[in-house]
């Protein structure tokens, strides 16, 4: 038997969901499907149940499950380089940062595999930046309602007791104020502040937009201090919301950017890109990482950003058609409290738990998902078209029908 087989035999729902228990550490609470294959915006699962995709693995396969081009070229990849140290230069990760650079109007990147680690190369790289220029004491400001990921720097900078109950001591350094509150924020600035670190749209957070006032406010604050901005846009960045980067509606820049998830088109990669200025501050041995730009990565995030390139007209255009029939929903059912987003990232928020939803959603063959516990989420493939829309507002509507609030 080759090996491939051995990893696909025996592949019965029960035996890998108690199996799951058996041998992984229990970080997960996962609904009781186990996914096989993926192709354009369905999955499926090993009982040849078929589901359409409308969380696209939080954010991640923006252009699709198994895209062919990304296929096709991967696997070109794959037998001319996998993986080699950035002991040396590669060609993939060089022309996939110009191309970044391109995009952003940002100048220079630097390679890691998650979001996370975007986040953590973002901070270190502003604090480096802050002692060579004087500013502050390495201090970040971040938001309430922001997540920037699961390590222990990033979990001290995102603002949430059950993320860093138990994990005591961490790092350092960070403060947190309330989200599109500009007073709040102008009031916590200190000598000690270096950064302000948010997303222009937070995700997990339930799906928060931020004023345009208040970025621009933001923007004109770190100029006018001198201290750094960082956007995180690992969610809500790579044409999620009808533009490359969220901050693109904005008509502003920040000083750093932080990608990952949909970067990758579902390979792992992270990126932290900086102006020219800024990303100086770090010299050779001062940051690294062995799989961090490596070629297979790399290949597959440039031909998953030149596919996003050639869908943005068509988020702007779907995700205003999705909101509008998720608006005729929130008409309808009281308890529905709020819809809200922009392009393809839209939370609803319900006046109950919205878990037994997704649960009851997932029953009828659509994945979606539920954060912040009342805020359902949809982040679907952007290539998603009217008629899945209408699917799974139809399904919506039929659980909401059933639901007594
Ligand atoms: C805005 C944001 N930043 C950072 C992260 C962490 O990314 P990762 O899970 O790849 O470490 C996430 C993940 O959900 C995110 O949404």
């Amino acid at each position: 038997m080759d090996i491939f087989q051995e990893i696909y035999r025996d592949i019965d729902e029960s035996s890998i969901i108690q199996e799951e228990k058996r041998y992984l550490m229990n970080t997960y609470g996962r609904l009781p499907v186990v996914l096989l294959r993926g192709n354009g915006l369905y999955v499926e699962d090993v009982k040849g149940r078929r589901y359409l995709d409308f969380i696209s693995g939080i954010g991640v396969n923006n252009i699709g499950h198994c895209n062919p081009e990304l296929v096709e070229h991967v696997r070109k990849q794959l037998e001319t380089l996998i993986h080699v140290s950035n002991l040396y230069y590669t060609i993939p990760q060089v022309k996939l940062a110009k191309k970044l650079a391109h995009l952003s109007g940002l100048d220079k990147a630097f390679f890691s595999n998650s979001g996370a680690e975007a986040n953590e190369g973002a901070i270190k790289l502003a604090r480096r930046y802050g002692k060579k220029m004087g500013i502050g004491e390495g201090e970040i400001i971040t938001m309430e309602g922001g997540f920037h990921g699961r390590t222990l720097a990033t979990i001290a900078a995102t603002p949430k007791v059950e993320y860093q109950k138990g994990f005591e001591p961490l790092p350092g350094g960070f403060k947190y104020v309330p989200f599109n509150d500009i007073d709040k924020l102008m009031e916590s600035i200190s000598s000690k502040t270096t950064g302000i670190m948010l997303e222009p749209i937070q995700g997990e957070g339930g799906i928060h937009v931020a004023d345009r006032e208040y970025l621009k406010g933001v923007r004109d604050i770190c100029d006018d201090r001198g201290i750094l901005l960082i956007f995180d846009e690992v969610q809500c960045g790579i044409g999620r919301t009808g533009k490359m980067f969220a901050y693109q509606h904005y008509n502003l820049k920040p000083d750093i950017l932080t990608l990952a998830k949909a970067l990758g088109g579902g390979i792992p990669i992270g990126a932290t890109l900086a102006k020219e200025e800024v990303a100086k501050a770090f010299s050779p041995g001062s940051h690294g990482s062995t799989f961090g730009g490596n070629p297979l990565a790399c290949v597959s995030a440039y031909i998953t950003l030149s596919i996003v390139e050639d869908l943005l007209t068509h988020v702007e255009e779907i995700g205003t058609y999705f909101m509008k029939r998720l608006m005729e929903l929130k008409d309808n059912y009281p308890f529905i409290r709020d819809v809200r987003g922009v392009g393809l990232m839209i939370g609803m928020e319900l006046s109950f738990q919205g878990r037994d939803v997704v649960k009851r959603i997932l029953e009828k063959g659509f994945l979606i998902n539920c954060t912040a516990e009342r805020v359902l989420r949809f982040l679907p493939p952007l290539i998603i078209e009217r008629e899945h829309i209408d699917a799974l507002v139809d399904a919506l509507e039929e659980v909401f029908s059933e639901i007594e609030k």
